[in-house]
């Protein structure tokens, strides 16, 4: 007899779905606060981070922090290096990621670490450098990964997850990049993306990388847009080296959830400040 779960094509997007799910699979039933954030170190504004640990310890009940992705920038891991003003250098802002990682310990119970573009731009540049795809994934285990990272800096709370997105109950937490250059078009995209593949129901999605904040119900699921806790660049205003485009707002989001259910009325972006002039 064929086995068709075994038979079936599995996808690109799939990409470590075992891990996920087995990571996921601890959360099905959550009941305690989340936020949703993403540092981009070193352009973190700090004190909107502070601003977030203190409303978060303020708060009852477990805590959840979800790092959504760019939580570094590693500028000079990249083309946009040219047109960067990141002063630092890819190990310092580890360094920062470290720091910034232990004082949220203090706060949440646990923190889920999603590893996106700007955390894989070492692995881009070696891909240009060398041969391709296949060739990096051979040389991956001899380089030092963030969780490897973590774990040597004693970070006890933080877990690891290769994923552009993951599930945590009814929420889904995404970093994915397409229709992000238009304010508020990712939204419709994300219900569309994500409806045929993902099985367990969703009730809330939270979409970060576009760095705008923002809320739609569609097709009875809320997204939300994140926004980022740092301040603008003014190439990333479009994702485009031009720098046109939308606007930013700078902040983060936060949700509640019993039993893996979100309670929608608590789910929700929470607005900082907006790009200054750049
Ligand atoms: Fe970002």
């Amino acid at each position: 007899m064929i086995n068709l779960n075994e038979q079936r094509f599995v996808p690109k997007w799939e990409h470590n779905r075992k891990d996920r799910l087995e990571l996921e699979s601890k959360f099905s039933n959550y009941t305690g606060n989340l936020d949703i954030v993403e540092f981009h170190i070193p352009y973190t504004r700090y004190e909107f981070v502070s601003k977030m640990l203190n409303e978060a310890s303020s708060k009852q009940g477990k805590k959840i922090l979800v790092s959504g992705g760019d939580s570094v920038n590693f500028d000079v891991f990249s083309f946009f290096w040219k047109t960067s003003h990141d002063p630092s250098c890819a190990m310092a802002e580890l360094e920062k990621l470290i720091n910034v990682l232990r004082e949220c310990e203090r706060v949440y119970d646990q923190i889920v670490f999603i590893s996106t573009n700007h955390e894989r731009r070492l692995y881009k540049v070696l891909e240009k450098a060398i041969a391709g795809k296949d060739q990096v994934e051979a040389i991956k285990p001899f380089i030092k990964t963030f969780n490897d990272f973590f774990k040597e800096s004693k970070l006890k709370k933080v877990v690891f997850a290769d994923s552009n997105f993951i599930q945590l109950g009814d929420s889904i937490i995404s970093h994915m990049e397409n229709n992000s250059a238009i304010s508020g078009s990712t939204r419709r995209w994300l219900i569309q993306y994500f409806a045929p593949r993902v099985y367990t129901p969703f009730n809330v999605i939270y979409g970060l990388h576009t760095h705008c904040q923002g809320q739609d119900t569609i097709e009875r699921v809320k997204v939300i847009e994140t926004g980022c806790i740092a301040e603008t660049m003014d190439y990333w205003r479009s994702g485009k080296m031009n720098g046109r485009g939308k606007m930013s707002s700078i902040g983060y989001a936060s949700g509640y959830m019993k039993n893996g259910l979100s309670d929608l009325n608590r789910c929700n972006p929470v607005f900082c400040g907006w790009e200054g002039y750049i």
